[in-house]
């Protein structure tokens, strides 16, 4: 078993890092760090426990501490981050540099051009820019970043439709509440209401999605060349991001074409993987997040409402946002990380 740590335990993401990891066929839990007002404290007393399972007992009663390299054992080679971004940036780097191997949901370096962005299913071979990195930056460690949530959703859609040459695509995303975090949006703000436009999220699935979808040669990765872009807006549901997806194509791509390669686009050979990935629904109301969020564990995406238009396919896609969307993708990539022989 690799002795693994969570950055940032208490909060939204963290929590479902530990619910994830108790049971990890090859990761064990031995560090769990926060804010400083939390360091000190059991886990139980620290974290404000929102998911509807027990929190596991090998973590309740162990101490929170604080989020930096001398607090954290030295024999915990791998890192999960899920810290506020600004917080992220100010320490991560320094965890590499400390000779820890960091998998990040956090959006500080996500764009950096020696830092991998990885989907394992989508461009695990990306992981390979770990090597620049280390060489540029002199680190032990490393640092590896998953997508945002909302680029997740769509990503392993438009990576099967890439087949048919994936020339712009267009999103509108309906997003749970719980990807904003804990206090991120308060009841007053969401009850009865939706609220459009989510501060840097259209930006980060314009930018993110295209180097995911990139090519990548040895020694850089080139951005994908299709036109991205997105509008982003906050529903009062609580988890499970639904995105409306117009994808242009050089090709023609007919429904049952874009079905068949979104239904047998590769899951990965990793624990965390599910197969399959992509789950495609004929019925057009589908995929919802309250039906469908868990599917695969939480770990798939679905799609439904494939529909051919002038220049492409339109489709729905679902992700569960904290799961495969922050998570899981954490926990993925850390697996992908022990099979590539980067701890
Ligand atoms: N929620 C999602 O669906 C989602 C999806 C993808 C990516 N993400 C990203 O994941 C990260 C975490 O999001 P979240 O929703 O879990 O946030 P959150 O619920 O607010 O949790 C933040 C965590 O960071 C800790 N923290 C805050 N300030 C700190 C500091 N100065 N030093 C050390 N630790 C500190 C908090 O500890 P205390 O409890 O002690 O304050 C808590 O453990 C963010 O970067 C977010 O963008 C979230």
């Amino acid at each position: 078993m690799v002795r693994v740590g969570i950055l940032g335990a208490t909060g939204a993401v963290g929590q479902r890092l530990v619910q994830l990891l108790d049971p990890h066929p090859e990761f064990e839990i031995a560090a769990l760090t926060a804010s400083a007002d939390s360091a000190g404290k059991s886990y139980r007393e620290a974290a404000k426990w929102g998911l509807d399972v027990p929190v596991p007992d090998s973590v309740a009663d162990a101490t929170v501490v604080e989020t930096d390299a001398e607090a954290i054992p030295d024999d915990v080679p791998l890192l999960f981050s899920s810290l506020p971004s600004s917080v992220g940036a100010a320490v991560e780097p320094d965890l590499a540099e400390a000779g820890y191997v960091v998998s990040s949901n956090s959006s500080n370096a996500r764009m950096a051009e020696d830092v991998p962005l990885v989907i394992p299913e989508v461009n695990a071979d990306h992981v390979g820019l770990i090597e620049v990195q280390r060489d540029e930056r002199g680190w032990d460690g490393a640092l590896l970043k998953n997508p945002n949530c909302s680029t997740i959703t769509m990503v392993p859609p438009l990576a099967a439709l890439d087949s048919f040459g994936l020339e712009r695509v267009t999103v509108s995303t309906l997003q749970a509440v719980s990807g904003a975090g804990y206090s991120g949006v308060t009841s007053m703000q969401i009850i009865d209401n939706a609220l459009p436009h989510i501060g840097g999220e259209e930006e980060k699935m314009e930018t993110e999605s295209r180097k995911l979808l990139g090519e990548f040669d040895g020694a850089a990765v080139a951005l994908h060349d299709a036109e991205v872009s997105a509008s982003c807006n906050r529903v009062a549901t609580l988890d499970g991001h639904l995105e409306n997806v117009w994808a242009d194509t050089r090709e023609e791509v007919t429904t049952d074409a874009a079905a068949e390669a979104m239904a047998s686009f590769p899951s990965a050979d990793l624990p965390s993987s599910p197969d399959p990935l992509i789950e495609v629904f004929e019925d057009p109301d589908r995929p919802q997040p309250r039906l469908d969020r868990m599917r695969g564990d939480g770990m798939a995406v679905s799609a439904g409402g494939l529909q051919e238009t002038p220049h492409g396919l339109q489709f729905n896609c679902l992700a569960h946002n904290t799961l495969r969307g922050a998570a899981g993708a954490s926990v993925l990539n850390g697996e992908l990380l022990l099979r590539e022989g980067y701890l």
